[in-house]
């Protein structure tokens, strides 16, 4: 197939864009930069475009139309980013992806939409008066793609603008299948990570996501922050099981994801922030430390003094993962310190070559 990659030298796109080319597909590849690709820029069935999307005069329509797929990965997903700039990625996950979107209607385009487990929110165990026989049962967080409700904050609690924004566009992609028979597909990432998942924050405003404030504190002998203590859970997907999964969506057989949503990650891999911090100092002090670098301390910080006004943040998820076992046969294979060790053995080894990524695009 030919593939239209948009978002390709991001960390998931960079990850997907090889598992394309090694599968003998034919790959126009768009991002602002090409770093994360820079091995295979060479390879004769890629075409790297340098491109922002939102200047206006580019020639969205005429690649698409050229397209056998198009997949979109464009997206700022930082948590910082929600914070300190609220409009432009309400600008950049809603009005310039539906321009997307609207070009793969136009020209009957099958479109991949990246999405977010964001936009599930917050769990019903969180709310102050839930009453819940039991708070901790997994059922209480455990997120279906099409029958889980969603809980948001209020609109002061601004992080919600991101959650908002991609729900909004979910929904405007279902409503063009209803009415004109638009054939998508929508994933929701839970927190996918491994090498090249950010950059390492190198100034005070730099705000990656969490793997890399606690690298960056285990390479410098610097501190771990635990947000609000660190009580939040997430679960860990290691690339090459999301990439797997994404796989098994692009060949779409039977055209089983037509019009589908598929949650992607590991519900095996659920562990609380803190848990998270303590296991990379534990795997760094036994695999890869350096005797001269101090191992960090782990200290509290309250959440808006981390990230400023309207922090607020998702308590708990887990992906139900019945539907892609059910389509596409897929299983998440890669345990959580595993996932860790070989995430942290990329950024030691870079940055022993002073070669960590660099911040530009964000992701
Ligand atoms: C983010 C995005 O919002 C999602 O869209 C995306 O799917 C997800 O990353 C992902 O990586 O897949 P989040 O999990 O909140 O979601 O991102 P992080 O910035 O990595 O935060 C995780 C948790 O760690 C949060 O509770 C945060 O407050 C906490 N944190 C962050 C710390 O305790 N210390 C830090 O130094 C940084």
């Amino acid at each position: 197939m030919k593939i239209l990659t948009l978002g390709a030298a991001g960390f998931i796109g960079s990850h997907l864009t090889h598992r394309l080319l090694r599968e003998g597909h034919t790959v126009v590849a768009v991002d602002l930069t090409s770093e994360k690709v820079a091995e295979y820029l060479d390879h004769p069935s890629l075409t790297f475009l340098q491109q922002d999307i939102r200047c206006p005069e580019w020639n969205l329509d005429s690649l698409v139309r050229d397209a056998d797929l198009v997949i979109d990965l464009i997206a700022y997903a930082n948590p910082g980013l929600y914070l300190r700039i609220p409009l432009e990625v309400f600008r950049l996950n809603f009005t310039e992806n539906l321009k997307i979107a609207e070009s793969c209607v136009r020209h009957g385009k099958r479109l991949i939409q990246f999405s977010t487990c964001e936009v599930y929110g917050r769990t019903a165990a969180s709310l102050p008066h839930a009453h819940l026989a039991d708070p901790e049962d997994p059922i209480h967080a455990t997120f279906s793609e099409d029958t889980s409700e969603y809980i948001l904050g209020p609109v002061s609690k601004h992080r919600w603008i991101y959650s908002s924004a991609k729900q909004l566009l979910e929904r405007v992609l279902h409503a063009y299948g209803l009415e004109q028979g638009f054939n998508y597909t929508i994933i929701r990432p839970f927190n996918f990570i491994g090498p090249k998942i950010d950059f390492l924050p190198q100034a005070k405003e730099d705000i990656p996501r969490v793997f890399s404030f606690f690298m960056d504190a285990l390479l410098n002998g610097t501190t771990m922050k635990l947000v609000n203590g660190g009580v939040n859970r997430r679960c860990y997907t290691y690339i090459d099981d999301a990439v797997e999964c994404t796989y098994r969506i692009v060949e779409n057989r039977n055209g089983a994801c037509d019009r589908q949503i598929f949650n992607i990650g590991s519900p095996y891999n659920e562990v609380s922030i803190r848990q998270m911090a303590e296991t990379m100092r534990q795997i760094y002090a036994e695999k890869f430390r350096d005797d001269a670098t101090p191992l960090p301390q782990i200290v509290s910080v309250p959440g808006e003094e981390f990230y400023g006004e309207g922090y607020d943040d998702s308590d708990r998820r887990i992906p139900d993962i019945a539907k892609a076992r059910r389509l596409l046969g897929w299983e998440p294979k890669w345990s959580f310190p595993e996932t860790l060790e070989a995430t942290m053995r990329y950024y030691v080894t870079e940055s022993r070559k002073n070669r960590v990524p660099s911040a530009v695009g964000n992701g």
